[in-house]
């Protein structure tokens, strides 16, 4: 199992963006625009944290939204030189954590068929496959549906 360095994890701030924007685009072929990230801060039920390494550099994001019961991980990233380390692990059990202090009893997300890396670490935390949504995404690829209930 990897093993997180120095690691904080803190609120994302408008700040962040730029860093944040740079791990969005080297990450997926489809990354979201700054105005998806800002309609998230403007979001109630959204919340966005980064990882933040020992010398002050953005190495990750999360975003997820509460909605009473349920929970959905929307966005998830580490800098592609900071991967293996298990900062996407510490993002993810934080998230977690904060779900089920909020009392969310199931948490949804949606990754892409062949993102395998992706897969192993939700599976490793207790997710598992619900569906798959096929032609979810932009270029017309599958998402699988992921489920996790929390007790
Ligand atoms: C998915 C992602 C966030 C994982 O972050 P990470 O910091 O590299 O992950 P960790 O080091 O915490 O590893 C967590 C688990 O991921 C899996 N994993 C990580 N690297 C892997 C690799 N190269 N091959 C296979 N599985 C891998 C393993 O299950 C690992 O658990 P383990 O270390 O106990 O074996 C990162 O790869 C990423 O940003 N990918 C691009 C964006 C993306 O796909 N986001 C998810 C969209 S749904």
């Amino acid at each position: 199992m990897a093993k997180a360095r120095e690691i904080n994890i803190r609120r994302m701030e408008r700040a962040d963006l730029e860093d944040v924007l740079a791990i969005e685009r080297t990450s997926f072929g489809d990354p979201w625009p700054v105005m998806a990230f800002l309609g998230e801060f403007e979001n109630q039920v959204s919340f966005q944290y980064v990882a933040v390494s020992g010398t002050n550099r953005i190495a990750g994001y999360c975003i997820y939204w509460i909605v009473l019961d349920e929970g959905h991980i929307l966005n998830i990233a580490v800098a592609q030189d900071e991967r293996g380390q298990g900062i996407g692990r510490k993002l993810m059990n934080f998230c977690l954590d904060h779900m089920f202090s909020m009392g969310v009893h199931y948490v949804l997300l949606e990754v892409r068929l062949n993102n395998a890396v992706a897969q192993g670490l939700y599976k490793s935390l207790g997710f598992r496959e619900l569906n798959i949504r096929h032609g979810y995404y932009a270029d017309g690829s599958d998402a699988v549906i992921m489920l996790k209930e929390m007790r």
